[in-house]
C-alpha cells in the first residue's frame, strides 16, 4: 500500500511556488499578495490563519491579516472587501470561515472580486469550474486532486465515488474528476447503500465528517482512497476512513493527519499566485 505523504507533496509544491514567486518578482518587480480577514477569536481559525501566514511568507508572498472582533458590523467587513478589491497590491482575498451568526456568509463571499477569490467560493468561480472554464478552485479538493494525479496520472474512465456533497469539497471534487474523464458518483447521507457504491470505485474521496465511516470491506483491492475528514474523537483526531482496515486493501491511502491537510494551504498559495498571474496579462 502506498501511504500518500501529504506533508512531502505540500513541501515539494511550496518549493515550486517559491521559485515561481522569485521569477515573478524579477519579471514584474512585485510579488503576489494574500490578505486574510479573520473575525473573532475561534481557536481553530486562529491556528489556520497563523499557518497560512507562515506558509505564505515561506514562499515569498506578501501576506496580511486583518482582524476584527466578533462584534464587527457586516457593513465594515463589506467595505473592507471593497477596498481590497481595488487594491493592486492584493492578489487574493480570503475571509476565514465560519463567520459570526449576524454576518451573512453569502453576501461576504459575493462581495469578493471573483478574480481575487482564492477560495473559489464565489458563484462566478463555481460556475466557471462546472463549465470547464478557467477559475479558482477550492483549496482542499484541489489538493486532493493533485495527490490523486501523483498516484495515477491517467484518470480516463476511472470510477470515482465522492462521499459528501458539500460546496467546499464534494461538489468541486466532482468537477475536477469529471474534467479528467472519470465517471463520478456523488453520495451523501441519504444514499441507499453507501457500501455497495464505494465497492464499485477505483477512487474514493471521503469528505463527510463522520469518523471512520468508510470501512475495509467497502473498498475493492487497488482503489485510491483520499480521506478529507478531520474528526475529534476520544482516541484523538481521525479521518472519515477507517485507516487500519482500509490500508489492508487500498492501493494508496492518505493518513490523517499528514495527508490532505498540508496540501490545502499549499494550494491556497498556488491560487494566490495564479490570481496574480491572471491579473498581469
Ligand atoms: N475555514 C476552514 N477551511 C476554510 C477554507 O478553506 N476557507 C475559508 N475561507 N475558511 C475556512
Amino acid at each position: 500500500m502506498i501511504l500518500i505523504d501529504g506533508k512531502k507533496a505540500a513541501s515539494e509544491l511550496r518549493e515550486e511556488l517559491r521559485q515561481e514567486v522569485a521569477e515573478l518578482k524579477t519579471k514584474h518587480n512585485k510579488v503576489p499578495g494574500l490578505t486574510v480577514i479573520l473575525i473573532g477569536d475561534l481557536t481553530p481559525s486562529q491556528i489556520y490563519v497563523r499557518n497560512k501566514e507562515k506558509s505564505a511568507n515561506e514562499v515569498g508572498l506578501k501576506s496580511d491579516v486583518i482582524r476584527y472582533p466578533d462584534s464587527v458590523e457586516e457593513k465594515t467587513v463589506l467595505e473592507k472587501i471593497s477596498e481590497l478589491n481595488k487594491d493592486d497590491g492584493v492578489s487574493g482575498i480570503l475571509v476565514q470561515l465560519p463567520l459570526p451568526k449576524h454576518i451573512d456568509k453569502k453576501k461576504v463571499i459575493e462581495a469578493i472580486d471573483p478574480s481575487k477569490d482564492v477560495d473559489g467560493f464565489h458563484p462566478m468561480n463555481v460556475g466557471n469550474l462546472s463549465s470547464g472554464y478557467e477559475s479558482s478552485v477550492p483549496c482542499t479538493p484541489l489538493g486532493c486532486y493533485l495527490l490523486i494525479k501523483k498516484i495515477e496520472p491517467n484518470l480516463n474512465g476511472k470510477k470515482a465515488v465522492i462521499v459528501g456533497r458539500s460546496n467546499l469539497n464534494g461538489k468541486p471534487m466532482t468537477q475536477l474528476l469529471l474534467k479528467e474523464n472519470c465517471t463520478v458518483t456523488i453520495t451523501h447521507s441519504k444514499t441507499k447503500d453507501l457500501k455497495s457504491e464505494c465497492l464499485e470505485a477505483d477512487i474514493v474521496v471521503a469528505a463527510v465528517g463522520i469518523p471512520e465511516l468508510v470501512k475495509g470491506d467497502w473498498i475493492k483491492e487497488g482503489t485510491i482512497v483520499i480521506d478529507v475528514g478531520i474528526n475529534k474523537t476520544e482516541k484523538g483526531i481521525v479521518g472519515d476512513v477507517h485507516f487500519e482496515e482500509v490500508s489492508k486493501v487500498a492501493k494508496a491511502l492518505t493518513p490523517v493527519p499528514g495527508g490532505v491537510g498540508p496540501m490545502t494551504i499549499a494550494c491556497l498559495l498556488k491560487n494566490t499566485i495564479d490570481c496574480f498571474k491572471r491579473s498581469q496579462i
